[in-house]
């Protein structure tokens, strides 16, 4: 245990740092959901935490936030430390978690009146705080109808508002656009940025969608199997994939087999290689060679290549590219929460 528990002087942070994990580390039983991570965020900050089901984002912010605490390490959130100055902390932070309630009995303007009770705050501010908030992400039409007639993208902007209501200067957003249609995503990416904007706030996202994290993020930190694997800007991660001499192909063989698969997967300048479905794969390599090492493997083997072109990696290829499997693999597939840590163990996919 690298546990020697600092005590953090109640200061200013030091030059714009407002978060800062210290070899954070949670076990559930002989189970590391979290081991070992370290980052910080800036002060006005969007950083994203990206990583499939089970990587350890939401044990991250739980514990951030106040609501869990960690077996081992420390964090401060604006020079105080999570565990010794958890009452400081909150006054800080605001979550909005996939498993926030609302009341579906009560109005809009009701449910947001009980959250906000709960803090200390004057009933004239909090009266006014409401409307500001319901005006903010467009409800205030809404502002005496019952939440549960709702759509899933109006119960989510109330789940950030709620998390606003004592004006919290970081904010941490676990999964803001899951099971959100495209639009209610679109609204929700906006409000999170005008957040930052017009607020300074400093925001952690949580997602297991690329384009959040690449549209959105400032930073994001890769995390897989309760570890930070990378943390960078989403141009830099991806000249992670590019950068130096690699390269990523996407090919269309016709009569893809999975022998011709394997024997792509040999080819000695290949990294990775993924099936988008049954005649697309997706290649990444590194060498001056790749291209023709990887063409004639595919020939030799018989296969036809219909198309073939040199493409711009995703963050779903730096994730590969540093894992060797995909987000998608776990994060599309509702696995049952005792199941994850024992079987996501392993590198291997979930068929
Ligand atoms: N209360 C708990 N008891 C036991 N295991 C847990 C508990 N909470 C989370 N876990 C496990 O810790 C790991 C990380 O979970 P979580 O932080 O929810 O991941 P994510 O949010 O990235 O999907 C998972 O394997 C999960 O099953
Ligand atoms: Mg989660």
């Amino acid at each position: 245990m690298s546990s020697t528990v600092r005590v953090t002087p109640v200061t200013v942070p030091s030059e714009g740092r407002m978060i800062r994990v210290d070899h954070l580390k949670k076990m559930f039983g002989g189970f590391a959901a979290l081991d070992d991570i370290s980052f910080e965020v800036k002060k006005g900050e969007i950083f994203g935490l990206l990583g499939p089901n089970g990587a350890g984002k939401s044990t991250t912010l739980r514990i951030l936030s106040t609501l869990a605490r960690p077996t081992a390490g420390t964090a401060t959130i604006g020079g105080y430390d999570i565990v010794k100055q958890d009452n400081e902390v909150r006054k800080l932070v605001g979550i909005v978690s996939e498993k926030m309630i609302m009341y579906d009995r009560l109005t809009a303007k009701e449910n947001l009146w009980f959250f906000g009770s709960l803090f200390d705050i004057p009933a004239d501010t909090l009266n006014e705080r409401i409307d500001e908030l319901l005006e903010l992400v467009q409800l205030t039409k809404w502002k005496t109808s019952l939440v549960g007639t709702f759509s899933t993208g109006m119960r989510q902007r109330m789940n950030v508002i709620r998390a606003l209501l004592n004006m919290p200067q970081v904010l941490f957003l676990d999964e803001p656009t899951l099971g959100l249609d495209p639009q209610s995503s679109v609204e929700i990416r906006e409000f999170v940025r005008k957040l930052n904007r017009e607020r300074e706030a400093t925001i952690i996202v949580t997602t297991h969608t690329m384009v959040d994290a690449d549209i959105l993020c400032d930073r994001i930190g890769i995390i897989d199997h309760g570890k930070v694997v990378a943390l960078d800007t989403s141009a830099n991660l991806k000249r992670l994939v590019s950068g130096g001499n690699g390269t990523v192909l996407k090919l269309d063989v016709p009569n893809l087999t999975p022998a011709l698969v394997e024997s792509v997967r040999k080819v000695d300048n290949v990294r990775s290689i993924s099936q988008d479905n049954s005649t697309h794969l997706k290649v990444i390599a590194t060498g001056d060679d790749a291209f023709d090492n990887v063409v004639d493997a595919v020939r030799k083997n018989g296969g036809k290549i219909a198309s073939m072109e040199n493409v711009q990696p995703t963050l779903e290829d730096v994730f590969l590219h540093l894992t060797g499997h995909e987000v998608r693999d776990t994060a599309d597939r509702k696995i049952p929460l005792e199941r994850h840590g024992r079987f996501m163990g392993g590198h291997s996919r979930i068929r």
